[in-house]
């Protein structure tokens, strides 16, 4: 089984980071499909922590061969950034490739997301302000620079020249803010090319060299379903495709080529940004999740916002990604709770329905319909086998099966890598 795409279910941080590198221990390649450093995966190796914000998660495995697919956004200074910072850690980077098509963040793409978001004022979606928007506009308009346009330095500075110019009559002449200065942008992606070069290549052609071959590739979503720019929270979502359909485009791999899809489920549900979300909590539970789960944002250090776990959004992430198997991670941070409640159905002007609605205004009118199981008291951090879980846990998983139908084939119980249960074969 040489390809699996890993998904989040719902708005995010469902631990992708931490089971990317799980499965990166076996994988050859790990490919980053879409989105930029809006993403924030952790990891936790020892007593040490990584926070990684463009490079995949399969980076801390040596061997394992780490690409930033075309359907990425990147900005050159942050991703030097944190190429350092990781070589600073004494982890070897010599294995990381980017992509030649992937698009460039520059600064006045995070200069505009942070404009674009105070004009929203009230309607703001929340966005990490890193450029992600602006960057992935310019693509669709046709103006945007690519990672490949670093290696001609003529031509990146005519194109940047264009880019600025017309850039600057919008920020001085719209925003009413100054301009940016073209030759000190110019200066740093000069700088920030001479350390991309050795990294740079056509990350499509190692793909699918690597699948002729039979090696195990693993694509790691950023984001999630919920934050996919055609199937999400519309307008709250991201500018790029984290479902699994994402890969082929995002990597530049076709569909058959494509065997299993992992999705993540946490064992309750979060969401960083605005946006309506029907099984948020706002009482002492939610404070509780917040704290165990320690709920605050790697990127922005948001505090994010709990809920119950919700099984329409889970059906329809089953549905856009093709979901195979199921991850449900965070299970430790319900211990304690007396009662955990599952969201079946959704109540919308009298009526049950499972469907997810196409409008935010609709799914802030659905009131979630609940089914209540009783919660266990066993910490579960150390338990290594399904059989170590407590019997209301086993219980909760069950039930998130049959309501998602889709079998679970791993559970995380904390942060660590040992915390990891596999029950079925992922790569099978
Ligand atoms: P953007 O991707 O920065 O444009 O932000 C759009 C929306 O996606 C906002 O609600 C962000 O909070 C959310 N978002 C972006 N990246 C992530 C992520 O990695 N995890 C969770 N939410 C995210």
């Amino acid at each position: 089984m040489p390809s699996l795409v890993v998904v989040g279910t719902y708005w995010g941080d469902e631990g992708k980071g931490k089971i990317t590198d799980y499965l990166s221990a076996q994988a050859d390649v790990v490919v980053r499909y879409q989105g930029g450093n809006n993403a924030g995966h952790t990891i936790q190796n020892g007593d040490r922590i990584y926070k990684l914000h463009f490079i995949p998660s399969g980076i801390l495995h040596p061997k394992t061969l780490c690409l930033l697919g075309n359907g990425m956004v990147i900005d050159p200074v942050e991703l030097v950034a944190e190429m350092d910072q990781l070589l600073k850690a004494g982890v070897d980077i010599d294995n990381l490739r980017i992509s030649d098509r992937a698009h460039l963040i520059l600064p006045y793409h995070k200069l505009l997301d942070g404009l674009n978001e105070e004009r929203r004022g009230p309607n703001k979606i929340g966005t990490t302000r890193k450029g992600i928007g602006p960057a992935y506009m310019d693509k669709a308009a046709r103006c945007g620079l690519r990672i490949a346009d670093l290696l001609d330095e003529q031509e990146l500075a005519q194109r940047l020249a264009e880019n600025i110019r017309d850039k600057n009559l919008l920020l001085q002449r719209y925003y009413d803010v100054p301009g940016l200065d073209e030759q000190a942008v110019l200066t740093s992606l000069i700088n920030a090319a001479e350390r991309l070069r050795p990294h740079i290549d056509d990350t499509s052609v190692l793909i699918n060299n690597a699948l002729d071959v039979g090696k195990l590739i693993v694509f790691e979503g950023a984001q999630a379903t919920l934050l996919d720019i055609d199937h999400g929270t519309y307008p709250f979502v991201t500018a790029s495709n984290p479902v699994a359909g994402g890969v082929c485009i995002g990597a530049g791999v076709g569909p058959t080529r494509i065997n299993k899809v992992l999705g993540l489920v946490k064992a309750y549900t979060s969401r960083v940004g605005d946006g309506p979300f029907p099984t948020e909590l706002f009482d002492e539970t939610a404070n509780c999740i917040r704290e165990r789960g320690k709920e605050f944002g790697t990127t922005t250090g948001r505090p994010r916002r709990v809920g119950w776990l919700d099984g329409v959004i889970l059906q329809y992430a089953r549905r856009v990604s093709g979901l195979d198997l199921l991850c449900i991670t965070l299970l430790d941070v319900l211990t304690g709770l007396e009662a955990i409640k599952i969201c079946t159905h959704y109540e919308l002007d009298g009526k049950r329905t499972a469907r997810f609605p196409a409008r935010v205004s609709t799914l802030g009118r659905c009131e979630p319909v609940y089914t209540v199981l009783p919660g266990w008291e066993q910490e579960v951090g150390n338990c290594k086998s399904w059989d170590d879980l407590p019997e209301n846990a086993k219980r909760y998983i069950r039930f998130i099966e049959e309501l998602a139908g889709v079998p679970v084939g791993m559970i995380s119980v904390g942060p660590g890598r040992e915390q990891t249960i596999t029950i079925r074969d992922i790569f099978d």
